[in-house]
């Protein structure tokens, strides 16, 4: 086939050569086209993930906080609605972030960037449409049955395209890349992705039981108990010290996480699914404390650090967060192991799943969030580091008050204890409501340009200006590029120079109106490179 014949004749000259020259050897600028993608990509993601927090996940959760307050009983809320509230936080918000994440992260952790962004897309298009029409399903009991299936397969689904496009045979990375992971990250990640695989079949399972059995759309308890800590402890606390042992290491700048450990965690973490099966949920709170100390252990969390922390453009004190975090995780695994010892305190149980998933998941995601999204997100600032502090302390103190006084309340010996519970459920929903502004904020912030005006130059190509930064395209048109206007293929080796001569145009007009774009895209901070780079390749 002549590859020549399709370099439409319309084009000048200039533009002709310039697309043989593409055809004949790859252009030896890097393309920044794919991360382009992947940002907003994974944008789409983490806003999606925001949504269900702030809705479905805490103000259904507030909702029942309420209600179990002004009622002085746990049983006040449907129960099906404190099920979609859970699965709205672990899948809708929890789910959706470690899956954007990852599809974006972890192809260059294996050293290749994303290449499948229509996978990417379907992932995120089934998982959204699964988790609401669930939650949806659940709470208007609206076709309810079909919902409780529908949505647990197109789940399973999006999990078995994310698989694909992270783990399919012939994504090889970079040469010499290790085909068995050798890192504890690696380790803990795959474990992660096994428990989620498991928790979702155990969700299909619940629903075709309820769809067929069940007089309305909750699961029973003890099924519902199973499926929470098979996603809490075999899904999310796994991917959780995953991603730490990357980006808790670097940024609190602890020394590498112990790799040894891999092997414990592993069998904790198969015993944890074993055992919450077979339903012997004690062992599985005995287990689930003893894996919570080999994580601190392996992650080193309260070793003092080897390097200064990483706190350029957030909230300083973050680190400390971050700590607090596992503490938060600590007292959970011993809640839920008191819980089973004293069963006559039946405010334990709900105080350590709070603990575990406030406490621990969203403290830790408030915390490390707002210092790697941002970069993530094709190279953007944090809105707002006051804003990130105000949430964290205040999810601080309203988790503190939360476990305390459930404990308490819940356990029929709370007076003023049921009065506090509502206080603690509307300070924690300005911590998420403040996250998630702060994260919307951000991401509606237009991308700052990490470049100084004299890069601005007539010999780098136009498709990195109009790729990079997709609003020069109609500014150079607008400033004389009129082949520009015709065509949407750019060939990637032809500098912007070129471009202007072929129209007739003077390169320093160009040049003048791209500085005063740049100008006005001065990031806050030019210390420093974006992120993305320094983190993905210092883990590598
Ligand atoms: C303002 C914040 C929140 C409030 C007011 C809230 C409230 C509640 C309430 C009232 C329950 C019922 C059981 C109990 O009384 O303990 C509950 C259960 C639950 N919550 Fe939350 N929650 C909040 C945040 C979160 C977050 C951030 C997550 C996850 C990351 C989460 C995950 C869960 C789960 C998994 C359950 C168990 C659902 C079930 O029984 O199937 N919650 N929450």
């Amino acid at each position: 086939m002549n590859r020549n014949a399709c370099i439409p004749d319309s084009l000048p000259e200039a533009w002709r050569h310039a697309f043989a020259r593409d055809l004949a050897e790859p252009a030896d600028h890097a393309d920044p086209g794919p991360e382009r993608r992947a940002g907003r990509m994974l944008a789409a993601f983490i806003a999606t993930g925001l949504v269900f927090l702030a809705l479905p996940g805490t103000l259904l959760g507030v909702w029942n906080l309420v209600n179990i307050s002004e009622n002085h009983s746990a049983s006040a809320p449907a129960t099906a609605w404190i099920q979609a509230h859970g699965q709205a936080q672990l899948f809708g918000w929890v789910g959706t972030f470690i899956l954007g994440i990852s599809l974006y992260v972890l192809p260059k952790f294996r050293g290749r960037s994303l290449r499948s962004f229509g996978r990417a897309w379907t992932v995120w298009a089934l998982w959204t449409l699964g988790v609401g029409w669930h939650w949806l399903g659940v709470v208007y009991a609206w076709h309810w049955r079909e919902a409780l299936i529908g949505s647990a397969v197109i789940e399973l689904v999006a999990f078995a395209v994310t698989l694909r496009v992270l783990f399919a045979p012939g994504r090889a990375g970079r040469p010499g890349a290790k085909s068995v992971p050798e890192d504890l990250g690696s380790w803990l990640g795959i474990l992660g992705f096994l428990g989620l695989g498991v928790t979702l079949v155990a969700n299909l399972v619940l629903s075709l039981q309820v769809a067929f059995k069940g007089a309305s759309s909750a699961y029973p308890l003890v099924g519902d108990r199973v499926f929470l800590l098979l996603a809490l402890w075999a899904f999310v606390a796994p991917m959780a010290w995953g991603y730490s042992t990357r980006f808790v290491t670097i940024f609190l700048g602890l020394e590498q996480p112990v790799r040894r450990a891999a092997p414990w965690l592993g069998v904790g973490i198969l015993a944890v699914v074993v055992f919450a099966l077979a339903r012997w949920f004690l062992a599985v709170d005995f287990v689930a404390l003893a894996i919570t100390a080999c994580a601190i252990w392996a992650l080193r969390v309260f070793h003092p650090s080897v390097r200064p922390a990483k706190r350029a453009g957030v909230y300083g004190r973050y680190t400390a967060f971050v700590r607090l975090s596992y503490v938060w995780l600590v007292v959970a695994a011993i809640l839920g192991l008191a819980s089973e010892l004293i069963p006559s305190m039946t405010g334990l149980g709900g105080a350590s799943r709070h603990a575990m998933t406030v406490g621990f998941v969203a403290l830790l995601i408030f915390s490390i969030g707002p210092r790697l999204l941002p970069s993530f997100l094709n190279g953007r600032e944090l809105a707002s580091p006051r804003l990130m502090a105000t949430s964290l302390w205040l999810l601080t103190f309203g988790c503190a008050l939360r476990v305390s006084t459930e404990s308490v309340a819940y356990s029929a010996v709370g007076g003023l204890a049921w009065k506090l519970l509502p206080v603690s459920a509307f300070i924690e929903l300005g911590a998420v409501l403040l996250f998630a502004l702060n994260l919307a904020l951000t991401l509606a912030h237009p991308m700052p340009a990490w470049f100084v005006e004299s890069s601005v130059r007539a010999d780098l190509p136009l498709y990195f200006y109009i790729t990079s930064f997709p609003k020069t395209r109609p500014l150079l048109v607008r400033a004389g590029l009129k082949t520009l206007a015709e065509t949407r293929r750019v060939p990637h080796s032809l500098t912007l120079g070129e471009a202007a001569e072929s129209d007739g145009v003077e390169p320093e007009v160009l040049l003048d109106v791209l500085r005063q774009f740049f100008a006005g895209r001065k990031p806050r901070r030019l210390d420093r490179p974006p992120l993305e780079q320094e983190t993905v390749s210092r883990s590598c």
